[in-house]
């Protein structure tokens, strides 16, 4: 049986994949230990060799202030590998699952964006983003790339909530940005779509020729980073996570400057996937809340 190829096993939302793709599908998986991706000669051998049925990649360059002093990096990460992915998938005549994200856009609207808004993204990694986005289009049409926000997961190395947690474990008080809106999304619930995704076409219940393009996909309801944030620890608390803060204090974007520029609103509309896709449209704080379980749990 021809295995479903996943890159970016030790990433976040790669973890939660692995965790969460069931045992009918024998799934390859691919991470920096294996290979830099950015070697794409390489990378492209490698996908040959293992004659996958479908990729999904949830690797990606994602250090959105260190993209700033690195670009190269980034587009070399965010371009060049979908680029050679989707070339080797055409090669392979099989979907590419590409990942992207909510900062394609600049933040200026103020309903939430879908996918036939045009991008313009504010950012080095934004523009990655959308190269990368581009040379998929270009490449090879039998493409999903799925726009997702504001992730954070229980497995993976950080995101905001495990920053919060850890902040509020030492800190009596803490600054949190209330100006920047966005669509808080559990990487189980990404996953979980990707997976309904990938099954759908592995049974042909999905037709590339009718469906294949750009979609979004991300919690419902909006937040702000303070709103986020105070959800996060209410949530802790009610879980008897040790925390010594006291207060949040709501912040402005320009009392708390960073070396990149983030969109003000990036609210994601998934309407497009959900008519594709069995999805329930689940709010962001009860994906919050299933993820502290999980991390409750994994703390034990
Ligand atoms: N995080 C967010 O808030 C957010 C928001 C919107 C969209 N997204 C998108 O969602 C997707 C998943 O994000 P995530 O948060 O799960 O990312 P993540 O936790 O930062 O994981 C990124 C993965 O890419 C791998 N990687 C990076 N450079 C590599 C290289 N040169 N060679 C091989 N592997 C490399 C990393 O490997 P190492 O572990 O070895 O570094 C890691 O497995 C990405 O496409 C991202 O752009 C993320």
């Amino acid at each position: 049986m021809k295995p479903l190829l996943l890159l970016g096993k030790t990433g976040q939302l790669g973890q939660e994949l692995a965790r969460l793709l069931p045992s009918t599908f024998a799934v390859q998986t691919l991470g920096r230990a294996d290979l830099d991706f950015t070697q794409v000669q390489r990378l492209k051998q490698v996908v040959l060799d293992i004659q996958p049925h479908s990729i999904v990649n949830a690797a990606a360059y994602t250090a959105v202030d260190q993209a700033e002093k690195e670009p190269e990096q980034a587009f070399a990460m965010n371009q060049a590998v979908p680029m050679a992915l989707a070339e080797v998938a055409k090669q392979l005549e099989i979907p590419l699952i590409h990942i992207s994200t909510d900062y394609v856009f600049d933040g200026q609207h103020h309903r939430p964006y879908q996918e036939t808004d045009q991008p313009s993204p504010i950012g080095v990694y934004g523009r990655s983003k959308l190269a990368g986005e581009e040379a998929i289009r270009q490449t090879w049409a039998n493409h999903y790339i799925v726009r997702t926000a504001w992730l954070y997961g229980a497995l993976g190395q950080g995101n905001f909530v495990k920053t919060m947690l850890r902040l509020g474990q030492s800190r009596a008080e803490l600054g949190v940005v209330f100006d920047q809106i966005g669509s808080p999304t559990s990487t189980t619930y990404l996953a979980e779509g990707i997976i309904k995704l990938v099954q759908g076409l592995a049974i042909a219940a999905i037709d590339p020729s009718r469906s294949a393009g750009t979609y979004h996909l991300a919690n419902s309801g909006v937040a702000s980073w303070y709103d986020f944030a105070i959800a996060i620890f209410e949530e802790a608390r009610a879980r008897q996570f040790p925390l010594v803060l006291q207060r949040v204090n709501p912040l402005t974007t320009a009392e708390y400057p960073t070396v990149a520029h983030r969109p003000a609103y990036s609210v994601l509309s998934s309407r497009k996937l959900e008519t594709l896709l069995p999805l329930t449209p689940t709010h962001w704080r009860e994906s919050l809340r299933s993820m502290l379980d999980q991390l409750m749990q994994e703390m034990l």
